[in-house]
């Protein structure tokens, strides 16, 4: 009978703290519903997703976040931070979720939950125009830039270490592909590895750059797919996010916010 009453006692003291948990959580809906805002962490130096329009913040992922934020009735606050700390603070809730035209990938998934994927992209390489690089092995001997922790980073770490590219050490890592391709018109490194639009549009931008699509010598490339991530767990929230992006998704709007600011950027 005293066990019974003692276990009793536990489940209750258990839901308890289980409900103060959540209430506690700042990245709850019910929470950023009180709040009236909403806080997405970002890296603005990936046009057409996020790039800087003047002191704002413009792009495919601020379009999307913003319906986000008018599902839910709340605000929109965007911060502008290094791609490599943002699972970090969504994992920590700083932030309700991360929108940076982020892959989903099995490491990540282990430290964040993924939205429903609303892009796909591929990596690809921006060159100077008469560059002789073809494909990814021909990248071997050569210096090559990168945004730190992005895809590009990993493809080209795996290859370095173990793949097509073993033992080519000159891989540099930057905190933008935009800084990068300063780098590489000044002719301190190669090529820069970068997803397809971020790509096309810096080369865009640069007389003397080109973007092309980094395949592999058997013709073989690389394929990934977007989404937006929360805290792991935060089930309400991305609901709520999933359920605005099958609407987005359905009515054609995000091809319409790529066309509208790949035709801007
Ligand atoms: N898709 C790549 C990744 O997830 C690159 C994303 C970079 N995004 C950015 N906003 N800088 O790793």
């Amino acid at each position: 009978m005293k066990k019974v009453i003692s276990m009793a006692l536990a489940a209750v003291l258990a839901v308890g703290v289980l409900a103060g948990c959540s209430k506690q959580n700042p990245q709850s809906l019910e929470n950023i519903k009180k709040a009236g805002k909403i806080v997405m962490y970002t890296n603005a130096a990936f046009p057409p997703f996020e790039y800087r329009e003047g002191s704002n913040v413009a792009g495919v992922d601020v379009d999307i976040a913003n319906e986000i934020a008018k599902d839910i009735g709340v605000t929109l606050e965007i911060k502008d931070v290094e791609f490599e700390t943002i699972i970090g603070a969504v994992q920590s809730g700083k932030c309700a979720f991360g929108a940076a035209g982020m892959t989903v990938k099995p490491e990540r998934l282990e430290q964040v939950d993924f939205s429903t994927k609303y892009v796909k992209s591929k990596q690809y390489l921006i060159l100077k125009k008469g560059s002789t690089v073809k494909t990814i092995e021909d990248l071997k001997g050569k210096k090559v830039g990168v945004q730190t922790a992005t895809t590009g980073n990993l493809i080209l770490d795996d290859e370095i270490s173990e793949g097509v590219l073993k033992g080519n050490e000159a891989l540099k890592t930057y905190d933008d592909a935009i800084i990068a391709s300063q780098d590489l018109i000044a002719g301190r490194i190669d090529a820069v590895v970068i997803d397809k639009l971020p790509a096309e549009s810096i080369a865009k931008t640069n007389e003397g750059l080109q973007a092309i699509e980094m395949v592999y010598a058997d013709g073989s490339n690389t394929e990934e797919e977007y989404a937006i991530c929360v805290q792991k767990g935060n089930k309400e929230l991305l609901d709520s996010i999933n359920s605005t992006l099958d609407k987005l998704i359905k009515a054609g709007k995000i091809d319409e916010y790529v066309l509208n600011h790949t035709s801007k950027k």
